[in-house]
Parts: C-alpha cells; sequence; structure tokens
C-alpha cells in the first residue's frame, strides 16, 4: 500500500520504517528541512537501536519530504504521528495535529483512510473526521481511525514489529478492512501480534488507560519505596516477592527517582485534566503526579541532607530519562542539576549518549566527561540518575580510587548493598537502607 507518515519522531519514524520493512511504499514526511535531509542521506535524527540498519535495509520503499501536497495526494493511508506536546496547564496541546489535518484536506484526491497514531485526547478522532469531511472536495470521502502506539524508546523498533497488541479503532469497515489488510504481515508469523479491533474512542482511551496505569505502577513502587526506608525493609526484597504473583508480575517495579521522558509526565496529566474538566476526576493519576514530582527530587534531597553543596564537587553520571535513548524530555537529571547549580555545586556530568542534548539546556553551566572515570575523578559526591549498562557494570573499587570522597547517592538502585561489603565508600540508594558512613 502507499503510506504517508507525518512526523518523523520516535513515533512517526519509527512507524513509517516499520510499515516500510513489511513491504508498503512510505513516505515519511516533516516541516523540519535538516531532519529530512539528514534521513535521505540515511541518518536518524534521534537515537534508537536498529533503526538506521531498518532504513538502510528498506530503502527501497521509503521516501523522506516535507512537501506535504504531494506525500498527501495519493496516499491509501495517511498516519499522523507527529507531538501532542504538554500545555503549561497540562492539556494535550493538539496544534501539530490540526496542522496536519488542515494540510490533508488540501492535498487529498481521493478516498483516504487517516489514522492518528499520536496520543490524542478522547473524543479528538471524531473531530478531525468530521473537520476533515467538511474540508475536502466535493466527493472524496475520510475516514479516521484511531491505532495508538505502545512503543517505548530503547526498544521501539522491536516493540512496532514483535508488539505486545496492535489496537485498530474504527467503527467504519472499509477503513478497518484496510487497516487488517496492512497489518496482516506484523499479525501473521514470525511477528504473531494480536489485533484488536474496537470503537474509536475506547481505542483513544487504551492508549491513555495503558500508560497511566504504568505511570501509576512506578508512583506506587516509589512510595512504598519511600516507606521500606522508614521501616528497615529493603525495597529489591519487596519487589522480588511481590512480582512472583502474576497478578502482579515483575515488570515496572523498579523504584527510583520517579518516570521521566515523553509520554507518562504529559500523558498522565493530560488525562487527570481531562477527567477533571468532565467532573469525574482520576485520584488514583492525581496522587501519581504528585508523587513523581516529589520523587525527582527525593535524591537531592538526600545529598543535601548530607552534604554542604556549596562549592561541593558533584558527578552525575547519567542524564537521559531512561538508558539506550539520547532523549531528555523530562529526565530527572534536569531538576536536579538544576538545583545543585541553584546551591552553588561544581557539576561535572556523564551520559553515554545523552551529553549533546544536555549541552543545548546547560551550556557551559555544567562541566562535561567522556567517560565514568573522568567524570568521577576528584569529586566529592557523585548522583547516579540514569541505569545504563556501562554504569551497572562499573567495577565499585574505581570510586575509591578515584573520587576524593567516595559518597555514592544511586537514585536507580544499580548495585546490591552487599556489592559494598569489602568498599570504603557511603552509599545511598532508594528504598533501602544506607551502606557505610559519609566521607
Ligand atoms: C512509555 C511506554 O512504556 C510506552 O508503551 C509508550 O508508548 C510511551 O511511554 P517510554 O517513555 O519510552 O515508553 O519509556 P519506559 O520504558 O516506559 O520508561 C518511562 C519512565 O519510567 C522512565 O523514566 C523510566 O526510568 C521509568 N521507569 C520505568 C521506572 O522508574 N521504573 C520502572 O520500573 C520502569
Amino acid at each position: 500500500m502507499k503510506v504517508t507518515v507525518a512526523g518523523t519522531g520516535y513515533v512517526g519514524l519509527v512507524t513509517g520504517v516499520c510499515l516500510a520493512h513489511i513491504g508498503h511504499e512510505v513516505t515519511c514526511l516533516d516541516v523540519v528541512e535538516e531532519k529530512i535531509e539528514m534521513l535521505k542521506n540515511g541518518k536518524s535524527p534521534i537515537y534508537e537501536p536498529d533503526l538506521e540498519d531498518l532504513m538502510l535495509k528498506n530503502k527501497d520503499r521509503l521516501n523522506f519530504t516535507t512537501n506535504y501536497k504531494k506525500a498527501y495526494k495519493d496516499a491509501d493511508v495517511i498516519f499522523i504521528g507527529v507531538g501532542t506536546p504538554e500545555r503549561i496547564d497540562g492539556t494535550a496541546n493538539l496544534d501539530y495535529v490540526n496542522e496536519v489535518a488542515r494540510q490533508i484536506s488540501e492535498s487529498i484526491d481521493k478516498d483516504t483512510v487517516v489514522v492518528i497514531k499520536s496520543t490524542v485526547p478522547i473524543g479528538t478522532n471524531d473531530r478531525i473526521e468530521e473537520y476533515l469531511n467538511g474540508n475536502i472536495k466535493n466527493g472524496i470521502k475520510v475516514r479516521v481511525a484511531s491505532n495508538p502506539e505502545f512503543l517505548a524508546e530503547g526498544t521501539a523498533v522491536k516493540d512496532t514489529l514483535y508488539a505486545s497488541r496492535i489496537v485498530i479503532g474504527t467503527e467504519d469497515k472499509i477503513a478497518e478492512k484496510v487497516l487488517k489488510e496492512l497489518y496482516l504481515p506484523l499479525t501473521k508469523k514470525p511477528y504473531n501480534v494480536p489485533l484488536l479491533s474496537m470503537d474509536r474512542r475506547s481505542a483513544e482511551m487504551v492508549k491513555y488507560a495503558s500508560n497511566d496505569f504504568l505511570a501509576l505502577k512506578i508512583s506506587y513502587i516509589n512510595e512504598i519505596a519511600n516507606f521500606c526506608e522508614s521501616v528497615g525493609a529493603n525495597i529489591k526484597n519487596v519487589t522480588l516477592g511481590m512480582g512472583y504473583d502474576p497478578r502482579i508480575g515483575n515488570k515496572f517495579l523498579n523504584s527510583g527517582i520517579g518516570y521521566g521522558g515523553s509520554c507518562f509526565p504529559k500523558d498522565t496529566k493530560a488525562l487527570h485534566w481531562l477527567s477533571k474538566s468532565l467532573d469525574c476526576e482520576l485520584k488514583t493519576v492525581k496522587a501519581c503526579i504528585e508523587v513523581n514530582k516529589d520523587q525527582k527530587l527525593r535524591l537531592f534531597h538526600k545529598l543535601k541532607n548530607s552534604l554542604y553543596l556549596k562549592d561541593l564537587e558533584v558527578a552525575i553520571l547519567g542524564v537521559t530519562f531512561k538508558p539506550n535513548t539520547d532523549d531528555l524530555r523530562d529526565a530527572p537529571s534536569i531538576d536536579n542539576v538544576e538545583l545543585l547549580l541553584e546551591y552553588g555545586a561544581n557539576v561535572t556530568v556523564y551520559d553515554p549518549i545523552g551529553l549533546d542534548n544536555f549541552k543545548k539546556r546547560f551550556k557551559d553551566r555544567v562541566n562535561y566527561a567522556s567517560s565514568i572515570n573522568e567524570a568521577i575523578k576528584d569529586k566529592e559526591a557523585v548522583m547516579i540518575m540514569t541505569e545504563w549498562k556501562e554504569i551497572k557494570e562499573y567495577d565499585l573499587n574505581n570510586y575509591v580510587k578515584y573520587m576524593n570522597k567516595a559518597n555514592i547517592f544511586d537514585g536507580r538502585n544499580c548495585y546490591d548493598l552487599d556489592d559494598f561489603k569489602n568498599i570504603d565508600a557511603y552509599y545511598v540508594s532508594i528504598g533501602r537502607k544506607d551502606v557505610g558512613s559519609l566521607k
């Protein structure tokens, strides 16, 4: 099929490349010229494992353009995968989605299925369909379907090809048939992805309900971790014991300094706002947001309660909101570093992938290191913000060897408490007892 995907961010680009991989002719469209130039040269503007390989493999079925008229004109299916960022008041900003809809209405020449992949407030698909059919040439019909995306950054390609499920939301039989055909290669071997067909509003809701549930699970376990500190329990043992119950499961039970990223923070706030506006406030989601806000600074407060921050030499290990991505959106590192600087600490940061993005924001307000060894050298404290593999596997003896004072504040529980038996360091983590004494 001829497919056009609007937006070349995590959702749009990965969707486009994966659809090309399963045999479709795909045009990826973006308004940012530089991104399209990079893509034409085989380079992905986002760091995402496996994506460039797949772009190369399927280059004959992939086009990249900024020309929306051409891109939309004769597409069988148009995916909308543009961002729906959070407004200051927590509502979802639909400006990009609306602009794409306007451009589609100007451009199409035949019946088209428009699929909204972006996370949008409930009822947006209805509204966009109404808008499109009211603004296109007479005699043409647009069918709008919801098809939420469940990919996580860092595993986006795998999450798309071997998706946990494909959700299609449409009451229109033709749109349903087209999308079932489009996804046929994924619902068969070797992928065997389950495809669920439902009404549009439920499909829109599946996305919010799933993301908010996962965010809630994290906030819950973070609160339990904080409580473990008060009662002398170890959160790692507690979650180990909980995770064996199949009704709970052992995933998304890692306590730490809170969730960040492009989805959980904005989707919890958007759904909470929507629920309030409908006079049916989701109080659990409200609590989840509040807990996460506090949790992000929990490690900072532990550091501040232990050491005088003015002129303190601090290293930050990991700045991205999670490992295997260069994304800094809502990363706990941002608020923590801002606060450290406000209190007068000297900050050196290290991250295997995220430093370029971090530099755009912090410029020369912090120092940048090109390795863990370099970052922690002569420091009086280190804060671990992201559990990159190389940080988790780092030789603990090096903290003692390189740091001026080996005070380790671990916001991601990277190490076992027993690992510090023969290490002369002070180790503070989340939901567990501190080990050693302050240096
Ligand atoms: C998430 C959803 O997983 C995905 O299905 C949706 O489409 C988009 O949002 P993503 O934001 O890429 O994906 O990352 P995810 O792996 O879910 O992690 C989100 C945040 O939660 C990260 O900051 C991570 O550090 C944190 N997290 C995750 C925890 O603190 N503990 C956990 O146990 C799991």
